[in-house]
């Protein structure tokens, strides 16, 4: 399996502190805020890692990163996104990366307590079982309004609506995905939202429709940091406790 960390857009939630540098650039307690999402495949065991990038100070990450060396890798790939299209369109540029492989993608501001190994081992026997397709990550919220929103019955999801302003339930999506390669042809179908992107809740409701989606909820904490008080708790929760732990 291979790893995709998406680092592209724009940060706008976060102006100023976006205006001349990436927000994945921006510290998280100890360290630049993309060392999360890539130690956290690192931790599944996943060392084939593509960064996608874009916007504002894309050669400070090469910069910054380099080879990998800080996380043990011996290589790290690159691609630039064009413009702000949405998550959907920033994976579509890993297609040629992935090669056929399943994947694993994080969201470059999501942050974890503990690890996702259960979840990738389990999606490599769904896979190898031939059942491919799609596995989402939940977690319960306070605030679900701000994210994708599973509606949940017997363990199975049976609907995700995107920042719903009326939540059914409190579990979000969190933005880790594991796909199989059917992904591509699927956002090739994908029409731009009403905020003008190309949605990842739109490619996992086809998963969704195809009878191919399965979920699991994530142990320990989770938090994305693209607003201001979201880039706080995720420093004040890394210095608590830790990110990526193996032992939660
Ligand atoms: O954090 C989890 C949530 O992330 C999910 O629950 C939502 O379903 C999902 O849509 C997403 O919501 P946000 O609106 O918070 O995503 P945001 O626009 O902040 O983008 C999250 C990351 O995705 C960002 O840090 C980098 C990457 N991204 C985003 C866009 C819009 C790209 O690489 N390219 C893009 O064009």
């Amino acid at each position: 399996m291979k790893g995709v960390v998406l680092a592209g857009g724009l940060g706008s939630r976060l102006y100023p502190l976006t205006k001349i540098t990436n927000k994945h650039l921006l510290p998280v307690f100890d360290k630049p805020m993309i060392y999360y999402p890539i130690q956290c495949l690192v931790n599944a065991g996943i060392t084939d890692i593509l960064i996608v990038t874009g916007g504002n100070s894309a050669g400070h990450f090469l910069q910054l990163l380099r080879n990998g060396s800080d996380f043990g890798l011996k290589r790290l790939n690159y691609a630039y996104q064009e413009g702000e299209g949405g998550i959907a369109d920033a994976l579509r540029l890993a297609e040629s990366f992935a090669d056929g492989e399943e994947i694993c993608v994080v969201l470059g501001d999501n942050i974890i307590e503990s690890n996702i190994k259960r979840a990738v081992d389990d999606f490599r026997v769904q896979c190898e079982a031939g059942g491919g397709g799609a596995k989402i990550l939940l977690k319960e919220v306070h605030d679900p309004e701000r994210f994708g929103v599973a509606t949940v019955k017997d363990g199975k999801v049976l609907k995700i609506v995107e920042k719903p302003k009326a939540p059914e339930t409190n579990l979000a999506v969190i933005g880790i995905y594991l796909y199989d390669a059917a992904v591509f042809d699927i956002t090739r179908t994908l029409k731009p939202s009403a905020r003008g992107e190309l949605e990842i809740t739109d490619v996992n409701n086809e998963y969704l429709r195809r009878g191919q989606l399965t979920s699991d909820v994530l142990n320990g904490w989770w938090t994305d940091a693209g607003t201001f008080e979201s880039l706080y708790r995720a420093s004040t929760l890394v210095r608590e406790g830790g990110a990526n732990r193996m032992d939660v």
